[in-house]
């Protein structure tokens, strides 16, 4: 995969220049309160890298999914106010993205001067990719630097339309993403194991057949093993899985994997309820015999310790997906024992966003990690082997 041009190569002068920042911002938020503000740290460097080189910064960001209108409800005004105190200066929110009022306050953007954008989802220009909507975004700027990685498999004006309008540049996070996560594509160092989790094969399907591909491991987890464990004919009981279609892809799957010698392993055990509730009944059963009217809710511990076994013995970890319903504190065993896993890990550990990610970070463990993505869509995409269009629009080293 052809590498985007970033800040860190040489490029343009940035003192004096008036750079529109995309960013992902779309953080989780409670009223006026962002409630996990991982991907506006994650976009801190850029954004004060290009100020400290003297550059004025406008950030941009879609919010949600305010479907072109105007909504209050997804404002970006939280967002600026959690990235003021994370640059330590304050982030004035412009009362739109485009129009005569915001080209006026780019203009005069000054060195080390930053504001933020309102989101672009409010305008409808923004998903359709309109061109004129992209000029408009375009107008006033020098400059374009592409940080947001999570939104980069959307092509929209903002991630797309406008990296063709002005000069561009990967930000310093899109381009650790696409080094890293392009990296266990290309050339990851063997053995390399792959934890997988998630509720259904099908979504999955693209992913796993990539990792099967360049794997020496795949390990299922997650309610999605229950369609692979149905697939062979084992009961199941009231566990979410799929049926005939998604059972047919998984038994496709279990044939590619011995044909490409890669071991799709399965938990040989799970933990049971007798309810989706914290104070249901609880027991650890083997995998193939779940009894009617339980349903699996985690891998079990035999099925952890073996995990963790692979992962230790690894040299490259990929994670995505929780190994069961871990938002739920007694079914958060197996997910905890794969993060701890591949936490004290001497092999390069990767998250592969979306669950997983805040799994790792609820648990603290972010930072034992050698890379949590940001992307979830997008992180997903990028290891199927798809081309991202924001990142394809950039020039490349
Ligand atoms: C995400 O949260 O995955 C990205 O910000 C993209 O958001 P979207 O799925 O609404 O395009």
């Amino acid at each position: 995969m052809a590498r985007p041009l970033s800040l860190e190569d040489p490029g343009p002068d940035w003192a004096g220049a008036r750079v529109l920042v995309r960013a992902d911002l779309n953080a989780p938020l409670d009223g006026q309160k962002v409630t996990d503000d991982a991907r506006i740290r994650a976009s801190v460097p850029t954004i004060a890298a290009l100020l400290e080189a003297g550059a004025g910064v406008a950030v941009c960001s879609h919010l949600g999914r305010p479907k072109g209108k105007v909504n209050p409800e997804f404002s970006l005004g939280p967002c600026a106010v959690r990235l003021g105190d994370l640059l330590g200066q304050s982030v004035e929110l412009l009362s739109d993205c485009v129009g005569p009022d915001v080209k006026r306050r780019v203009s005069g953007l000054s060195a080390g001067q930053v504001v933020m954008l309102e989101n672009t989802r409010f305008h409808e220009g923004e998903e359709a990719n309109d061109p004129k909507f992209a000029a408009q975004l375009a107008d006033g700027f020098t400059h374009y630097v592409n940080d947001a990685f999570g939104a980069a498999h959307r092509a929209h004006a903002s991630t797309e339309g406008v990296a063709r309008l002005l000069p561009s540049r990967a930000g310093l996070l899109l381009a650790r993403e696409v080094d890293v996560l392009g990296g266990l594509l290309a050339n990851p160092k063997p053995p390399f194991v792959a934890v997988l989790g998630g509720s259904k094969v099908s979504d999955k399907l693209p992913l796993i057949e990539s990792l099967l591909e360049r794997c020496d491991r795949v390990i299922i987890g997650g309610a999605m093993c229950f369609t692979f464990l149905a697939a062979m004919g084992d009961s199941v009981g009231s566990s979410l899985h799929e049926g005939e279609e998604g059972q047919q892809m998984a038994r496709a799957l279990q044939e590619r994997a011995v044909q490409l010698n890669c071991m799709l392993q399965l938990p040989v055990d799970v933990l049971i309820a007798d309810r989706f509730e914290a104070d249901a009944a609880l027991r650890v059963v083997p995998s193939d015999s779940i009894p009617a009217k339980w349903m699996g809710v985690d891998i079990g511990p035999q099925a952890s310790a073996s995990y963790s076994e692979a992962i230790s013995k690894a040299e490259t970890v990929l994670w995505n997906g929780p190994m069961g319903a871990f938002e739920i504190p007694p079914f958060a065993e197996g997910t905890r024992a794969v993060a701890k896993a591949m936490a004290e890990a001497s092999a390069d550990t990767v998250v592969g966003g979306g669950d997983s990610g805040a799994a790792v970070a609820q648990m603290g463990l972010a930072r034992e990690f050698t890379h949590v993505s940001t992307g979830g869509g997008a992180a997903l995409e990028l290891l199927e082997g798809k081309t991202l269009p924001g990142v394809a629009a950039l020039p490349s080293a």
